[in-house]
C-alpha cells in the first residue's frame, strides 16, 4: 500500500463547561470529520489522503481545529462549510486555503491575541 499524500487531523476534543480552555467541540460530535471524508472520497482521494479524528491538538483557542501533514498547515476556526476548500484547494490543488490559516505567531505559542 502506498504512503498516504496526506493525513489531515480533525480536533474532536471535548472539555467540561467551565474549563479554563475551550474546545472544539461541545458534545465531542462533529460533522467536519465526515464531510472532508465524504469530499476526499469524491475527489478521487480514498487511499492517498486520510481524515482521522484527534484529541486536542493544543490549539484550543483557535478551534475547531483541523492540521494537515506533511507541510503542517493549521486551519483554524474551519466550520463545516470550509470542507469544500479544505479538499478542492489544498487536498487537491495542493494550494492550503489562507483564509483559514492560523497566523504563524499563534501556533504552539504559549501566548498570542488570542490565548492569554
Ligand atoms: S480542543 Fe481542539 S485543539 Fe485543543
Amino acid at each position: 500500500m502506498p504512503l498516504f499524500e496526506h493525513h489531515v487531523f480533525v480536533c474532536h476534543n471535548v472539555r467540561p463547561a467551565g474549563a479554563p480552555r475551550p474546545s472544539c467541540t461541545s458534545d465531542g460530535k462533529s460533522d467536519l470529520h465526515g464531510r472532508l471524508q465524504q469530499l476526499t472520497k469524491e475527489a478521487g482521494l480514498a487511499g492517498k489522503v486520510r481524515i482521522n479524528k484527534s484529541g486536542c491538538l493544543d490549539q484550543c483557542e483557535h478551534g475547531p481545529t483541523v492540521v494537515v501533514y506533511p507541510e503542517a498547515v493549521w486551519y483554524g476556526g474551519v466550520k463545516l462549510e470550509d470542507a469544500e476548500a479544505i479538499v478542492a484547494e489544498h487536498l487537491v490543488a495542493g494550494q492550503p486555503v489562507e483564509r483559514l490559516r492560523m497566523d504563524k505567531g499563534c501556533v504552539n505559542a504559549k501566548s498570542c491575541p488570542h490565548r492569554s
